[in-house]
């Protein structure tokens, strides 16, 4: 048996192919189009593992898709392959409109039509299983309860909106064709290999490279984080034992303000690695201007995944966080590849000098 994994060189998708692995026998094909999120050094300690085949290619590309399909005949697709930055969604939307949602749609055109063609057995044993966002549900107030699986779909970026157009597609194939789905709508991940734009990898770059930690209007937006290995393994579960056709939210009931978020990222760093001149990290906290039409609260209400499929996760935010920033610390080289030209361009762009 074989799995077919889309996105699966950049942050999450990196992760679930390296915690597949490790724990199974069962070969991935590994599809990534290797945009600036995309990045081989994540899967180098694979090289030479025969279970994992690395292709270079677009989930937009119909005929690459039925080739490999047809070729590898996977159990299973799980479909990470995205543009993922907000912020890079409000400078530029198209992008997110080509691979969220006609790139989303082109994969499950293939995918119908590879499932269309499996004998009964493997046909009721296959799961195209569709990794989204919290995002798609739009912002909480202060003292809203957390995002259910029922709540409206209300995107306010063209990200998140991106985003739930792409979940409308997975949900449509399958009241319409029966094709086999199931989509998870995870809180805002952290870990190894979480490229320097997002916030918690960014302000740690930035810290022990001595520049402004910049915080977005206030500070006092709210994110709900998961550590990412949390991530994989509920997706892993999902994959194994999810209803048909269900929607299952995914988060560690950690909501945290940015700000608090920040200032613990600087007391750990003051601990590991202390500045040279004995001031506090937190001293290069900058305020900056607000982005446009930020949501200011996520929450996840996992009780679904967790009654139904006795999920849980392994860390708090405070185990995952201490080892997050250990991880940066013991993986300067490929910080220090990943923010070459293209990535200064980016800063430029969004931070001004
Ligand atoms: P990422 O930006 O780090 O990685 C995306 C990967 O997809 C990259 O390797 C990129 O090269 C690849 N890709 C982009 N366009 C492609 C295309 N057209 N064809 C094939 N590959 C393409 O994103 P991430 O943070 O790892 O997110 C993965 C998925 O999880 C996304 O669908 C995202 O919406 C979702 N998600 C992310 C978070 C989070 O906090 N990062 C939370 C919930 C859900
Ligand atoms: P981000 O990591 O971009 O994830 P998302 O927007 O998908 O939640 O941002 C997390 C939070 O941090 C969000 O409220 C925006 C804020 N933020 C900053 O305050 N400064 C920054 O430089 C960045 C990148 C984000």
């Amino acid at each position: 048996m074989t799995i077919l994994v889309t996105g699966g060189a950049g942050f999450i998708g990196s992760n679930f192919v390296l915690d597949w692995l490790a724990q199974s026998d069962e070969p991935v094909i590994n599809l990534d189009a290797l945009t600036y999120a995309g990045n081989l050094e994540n899967l180098a300690t694979l090289e030479g593992n025969k279970n994992h085949l690395f292709v270079k290619g677009g989930i937009g590309d119909f005929d690459l898709i039925a080739k490999l399909l047809a070729e590898h005949q996977p159990r299973a697709v799980v479909n990470f392959a995205a543009e993922s930055h907000v912020d890079r969604s409000i400078h530029g939307p198209e992008d997110f409109i080509q691979t969220n949602i006609v790139g989303t749609f082109r994969l499950l055109e293939a995918v119908r039509a590879y499932w269309g063609g499996l004998p009964d057995e493997a046909k009721a044993a296959f799961r195209f299983l569709h990794v989204s966002t919290d995002e798609v549900y739009g912002s909480l107030g202060k003292d809203d309860p957390a995002f259910t699986e029922t709540h409206r779909y209300e995107p306010n970026s063209p990200y998140s909106a991106s985003k739930a157009a792409s979940d409308h597609l997975v949900r449509a194939y399958h009241h319409t064709y029966g094709l086999p789905v199931l989509t998870t709508n995870c809180s805002n991940n952290y870990g190894p290999y979480h490229f320097p734009e997002k916030l918690i990898p960014l302000v740690i770059h930035n810290a022990l490279a001595g520049k402004p930690l910049p915080i977005y209007g206030d500070g006092q937006q709210i994110r709900d984080w998961l550590y990412v290995k949390d991530h994989c393994s509920a997706i892993r579960r999902v994959l194994e034992a999810g209803r048909l056709g269900e929607t299952y939210n995914i988060g560690g009931w950690n909501e945290k303000p940015n700000l608090d978020v920040v200032h613990t990222l600087c007391a750990i760093l003051d601990h590991l690695s202390p500045r040279a001149d004995g001031q506090p990290y937190k001293a290069q906290i900058t305020y900056v201007k607000d982005r446009p039409g930020h949501d200011r609260r996520y929450a996840i209400d996992a009780s679904k995944i967790e009654r139904e499929l006795g999920w849980k996760p392994a860390e708090t935010f405070e185990s995952g966080i201490k080892k997050t920033v250990q991880w940066y610390l013991d993986n300067q080289a490929w910080v220090a590849n990943v923010t070459s030209g293209a990535y200064r361009e980016w800063l430029g762009k969004q931070y001004g000098a």
